[in-house]
């Protein structure tokens, strides 16, 4: 049998049939490779297009700028005199409860910013990848209706997106197209993770509650609101508390390092707070203009932790002498 199977394999040796095999796989993925760049060609061209068709001077910016900055054209509506200001494109990456709400009204009280919110709680918009771009598209294309739309005169347009809404998902091809069309990255994370757990439980507890007349409330714009809903005490569940803690630590670290090449700004609730952190960066991360940013929200809870959860002698056993013990002592406000 075996002298047989030698004698036939003479004119075709194993490693002619392997190189073969070899040759027909390697080619089969050049191929396909081939596709998939045309695909991501295709939609990138829409912005590099306009930037290269339209007349706009780009005298004035600096060469590492121009990748930045864009001049798009919306279907819904004409630019006028604006049409050749300058757009950057940004997106807010952050979690849930980390002051990104309040940030965002923050820089909708600028003329020239337009931060659309949240898009990704929908969950349509974010089934796959194509229906992600899409979205990102029209935002970016100045076609997005949403209150905070500023239409002519916008010189930076993005939207927050929290990191359990698709983006993590498909980091290869959401990070291609932050790279290929200029995407500036603003990451604005909560250091005290336990405040944040705080926080989380307290809404989910009034999202069932409706403690303000029956409304439910994630944000609020007095203190009678804001004193009412910090009444309210969350019980920590303690077994799962550093398990919990670690996940979202994960999450940050993760998104950091798989956006780590785009060009971006970290930024942290604690320090905007406290004013340690003015936003004229931010500004000037986003090519505005300087100009004070305000916002009517109200902090809900300003107490230390201990005063704001039932089980804290637990969650203080739990944490003490772990590497988490400093969100128990960390003082975040300085007000
Ligand atoms: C900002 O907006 C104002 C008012 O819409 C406009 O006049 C101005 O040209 C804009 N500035 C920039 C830098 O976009
Ligand atoms: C992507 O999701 C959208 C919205 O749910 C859907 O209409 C579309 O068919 C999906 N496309 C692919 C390729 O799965
Ligand atoms: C709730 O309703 C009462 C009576 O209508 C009103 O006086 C109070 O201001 C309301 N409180 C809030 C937080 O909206
Ligand atoms: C916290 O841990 C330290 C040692 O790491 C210990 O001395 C202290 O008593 C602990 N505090 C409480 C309240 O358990």
């Amino acid at each position: 049998m075996n002298g047989n199977l030698f004698k036939t394999s003479k004119w075709s040796p194993l490693p002619l049939r392997v190189a073969l095999v070899l040759f027909v796989t390697i080619f089969g993925v050049y191929i396909c490779y081939i596709c998939m760049n045309q695909i991501t060609v295709e939609r990138t061209t829409l912005f590099a297009a306009e930037k290269a068709e339209s007349h706009c001077e780009i005298h004035d910016l600096s060469p590492e700028e121009i990748p930045f900055v864009h001049f798009p054209q919306p279907k819904t509506y004409n630019r006028g005199e604006c049409s050749c200001t300058p757009v950057r494109f940004f997106v807010i990456l952050s979690m849930q409860r980390s002051g990104s709400g309040w940030f965002e009204t923050l820089l909708n009280s600028h003329p020239n910013i337009s931060s659309n919110g949240e898009i990704f709680s929908i969950r349509e918009r974010r089934d796959n990848v194509s229906s992600i771009l899409r979205t990102i598209d029209t935002v970016y294309a100045l076609d997005w209706f949403s209150s905070a739309a500023k239409n002519e005169c916008v010189a930076a347009v993005g939207f927050k997106w929290m990191l359990n809404q698709g983006v993590l998902q498909h980091p290869k091809e959401i990070l291609d197209y932050f790279n290929l069309n200029g995407v500036s990255v603003i990451f604005l994370f909560r250091r005290n993770l336990l405040r944040r757990l705080i926080s989380v439980l307290a809404n989910d507890y009034d999202r069932h509650a409706k403690q303000l007349n029956g409304t439910h409330k994630s944000h609020v714009h007095s203190k009678e609101e804001a004193e009412i809903l910090a009444r309210f005490k969350p019980t920590i569940n303690i077994a799962l508390l550093l398990s919990n803690l670690g996940h979202v630590e994960k999450t940050i670290t993760d998104c950091l390092q798989l956006f780590s090449s785009t060009r971006h700004i970290i930024l942290y609730y604690e320090d905007i707070i406290n004013k340690h952190n003015d936003l004229s960066h931010v500004q000037e991360f986003l090519g505005v203009p300087k100009r004070k940013l305000v916002s009517r929200q109200v902090k809900i809870h300003t107490r230390p932790p201990s005063a704001q959860v039932m089980n804290w002698e637990n969650v203080f056993k739990m944490l003490n002498g772990t590497k988490y013990e400093r969100f128990l002592h960390y003082t975040d406000y300085n007000s």
